[in-house]
């Protein structure tokens, strides 16, 4: 009988965690292919909120999170790290994801030890050096060490044949996000003590009100930018007086220090934790509207139907812009503060970016990017 071939997960945020999520427990299924999940802890809390719910325990934790730690430090506790892990285990294959610092890192040391890496949610790109930091540089970086490439959409396929990546190597699979957020919205809805439970974590919220849901951790908006945006959050909640504005915070302290010095006293402002991905599915389905800069939350919204408006200056996921129910409206207080008050007065111009569409995926991207796994490797 032939010997299973062993993949190796690497991944290191919550993001990751919870778009690998479906794959592992897919592939932890298929026979001939033997999974090893490391983590680099490049997140602690944010990503064991992720592993707990799905039941994933990880073979090897790496633990390099410190607080407010650089990207240098992040970069040299990865590499350091996970080479010893590389070599006990000697993995047929690494699969990373997307664009993290533990993503390029991983990527780096397998292809200093000669191992192969797949790149799931490959080719997503704004062109753009600093926009997304690092983000943008550690996905091309990523892309040119891999050796098979799991693009979510054509949009992401061209931009990777444009870099001169090689069309045998890449593969349309949808974005996993989608089997995700399906799998997590069918627990919800079938299950009423599951539902009770996620409203008692959500007691603090007024679910039943217009909610304006705002998360915010991109590190080009640190400092003016953060600043403005609460700012329009604080002129919105004077504004109307029906609109909640409810805000997990990210645990990053560069977000959260300024964040809760500017509005935990406002009124119908909530600042709360970050929320463990059930009740934050929850919550998008229960919201009005959202507010982002998040990269995973731009691939959800479209899906429920809310319409996003995109605190960045620029974006790797046109799809949704393009469609009309995604719009990026920067970091200016007023612009905010504008895009918000009419998506509050002009039900028409509401509706219109409300419309649910399914441009990121269907559901069985984990399905096909085993498939093409097992093809190509047992
Ligand atoms: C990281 C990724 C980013 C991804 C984001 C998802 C990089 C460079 N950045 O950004 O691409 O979009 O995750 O959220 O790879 N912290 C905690 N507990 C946690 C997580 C973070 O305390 O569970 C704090 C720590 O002080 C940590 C800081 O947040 O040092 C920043 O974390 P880091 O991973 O460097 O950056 P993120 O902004 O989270
Ligand atoms: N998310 C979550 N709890 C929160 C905020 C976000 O589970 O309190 C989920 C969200 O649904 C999405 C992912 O986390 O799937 C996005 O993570 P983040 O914005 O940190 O990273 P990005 O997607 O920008 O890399």
């Amino acid at each position: 009988m032939a010997k299973n071939r062993k993949v190796m997960f690497i991944f290191g945020t919550r993001p990751e965690a919870i778009k690998f999520a479906p794959l592992i427990l897919k592939m932890q299924k298929t026979d001939g292919l033997d999974v090893i999940v490391c983590v680099t802890g490049q997140h602690r809390e944010m990503l064991y909120q992720v592993l707990e719910l799905f039941n994933i325990e990880p073979d090897f934790d790496l633990s390099v999170m410190k607080t407010s730690q650089t990207l240098a430090e992040i970069t040299i506790a990865i590499i350091k790290k996970i080479e010893p892990v590389l070599l006990n285990v000697k993995p047929d294959l690494i699969l990373v994801h997307g664009d993290t610092t533990t993503s390029f890192t991983a990527s780096l040391s397998a292809f200093y030890n000669q191992i192969q890496v797949g790149h799931v949610e490959a080719g997503l790109r704004t062109g753009s050096k600093f926009s997304p930091f690092p983000e943008e540089m550690n996905r091309k970086l990523t892309a040119h060490l891999a050796d098979i490439h799991f693009a979510p959409t054509e949009t992401s396929k061209q931009n990777l044949l444009d870099e001169g990546i090689n069309k045998g190597k890449i593969f349309v699979t949808g974005n996993t996000v989608i089997d995700s957020l399906l799998t997590v919205l069918d627990l919800i809805n079938d299950n009423e003590q599951l539902k009770a439970k996620i409203i008692e974590t959500l007691r603090e919220v007024p679910l039943s009100k217009q909610i304006l849901l705002v998360t915010g951790h991109r590190r080009e908006n640190f400092g003016e930018g953060l600043q403005q945006i609460c700012n329009a959050l604080k002129n919105l909640a004077q504004k109307f007086d029906k609109l909640h504005i409810v805000y997990p915070v990210h645990l990053n302290p560069k977000v959260k220090g300024p964040v809760t010095k500017l509005l935990a006293e406002t009124p119908n402002i909530y600042l709360i934790n970050p929320l463990d991905y059930l009740s934050f599915v929850y919550l998008m389905s229960k919201s009005k509207i959202i507010l982002t800069d998040s990269g995973g939350i731009q691939e959800e919204a479209p899906t429920l139907g809310k319409p996003i408006l995109l605190t960045r200056e620029t974006t790797e996921r046109p799809e949704a812009v393009i469609t009309g129910t995604a719009k990026i409206v920067g970091t200016d207080a007023k612009t905010i503060f504008d895009e918000v008050s009419k998506l509050m007065l002009d039900k028409k111009y509401y509706d219109q970016m409300s419309l649910k569409i399914n441009p990121y995926g269907d559901g069985h991207s984990s399905e096909l990017i085993i498939k093409i796994i097992k093809e190509k490797m047992v």
